[in-house]
């Protein structure tokens, strides 16, 4: 049974999310995790400019996934900064360069998830999840979130990430929080749901 985990990250806070899901999705017994990231499709000027290039040399050893990987695995927990209350257009490029893969139905029947972080509270963390489960429904995935038998979603005590629809992180106009222990739970938790689902299903 195989979970990948596909993401994109600039500053690294998708990045550290992600370690998290895995973390959970090795939990269920049988469960190989593969970590990759898609494309940057920035030139490196520009990422310069954004004060990319320290923050993207801690995940550069994370292989860039190949197309054909999405088709080996059982489920795939997609991770995405929110860009204007969307998926980030290095993901979208890189969904889009899936269709071979649509036309062959090699999708159908796996089961597909999301992650998100946002600079701000309210700036379209549950649009972006949303959104990207679009794409999963046309590729005929079968989409999991974050139940609330995480608890941590439901508590106002901190500010704090994390819906129904998948963990999230708010990253902070300038990056400057890193996922709380709250929204690492729920990472976990989500990893870990979504392997004990292909599992069940895989059977
Ligand atoms: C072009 C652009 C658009 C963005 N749009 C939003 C947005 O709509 N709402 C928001 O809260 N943050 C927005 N952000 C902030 C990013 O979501 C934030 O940098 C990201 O979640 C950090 O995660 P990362 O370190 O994994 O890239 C935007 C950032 C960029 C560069």
């Amino acid at each position: 049974m195989k979970v990948l985990v596909v993401f994109y990250s600039m500053y690294g806070h998708i990045y550290r999310l992600a370690e998290a899901i895995a973390e959970g999705a090795r939990e269920v017994v049988g469960t190989q995790v593969e970590m990759r990231r898609v494309p940057e499709t920035l030139p490196e000027e520009v990422l310069n400019k954004m004060g990319a290039i320290e923050a993207q040399k801690t995940f550069a050893h994370i292989r860039i996934c190949k197309i054909d990987e999405l088709a080996s695995a059982d489920a795939i927990i997609f991770g995405t900064p929110t860009r204007f209350g969307n998926m980030c257009g290095q993901m979208r490029q890189f969904l889009d360069a899936t269709g071979q893969l649509w036309a062959r139905g090699a999708l159908v029947g796996k089961v597909g998830s999301v992650f998100t972080s946002s600079g701000t509270q309210h700036g379209g963390q549950e649009s972006t999840i949303l959104s990207f489960h679009i794409t999963l429904l046309h590729q005929g995935m079968v989409i999991v979130g974050l139940p609330y038998t995480f608890q941590g979603q439901t508590r106002n005590d901190e500010i704090t990430g994390g819906s129904p629809y998948g963990a999230s992180t708010i990253a902070g106009g300038k990056g400057e929080r890193m996922p709380s222990e709250n929204e690492l739970a729920a990472a976990r938790f989500q990893g870990k749901h979504v392997a004990g689902i292909a599992f069940r299903l895989s059977r």
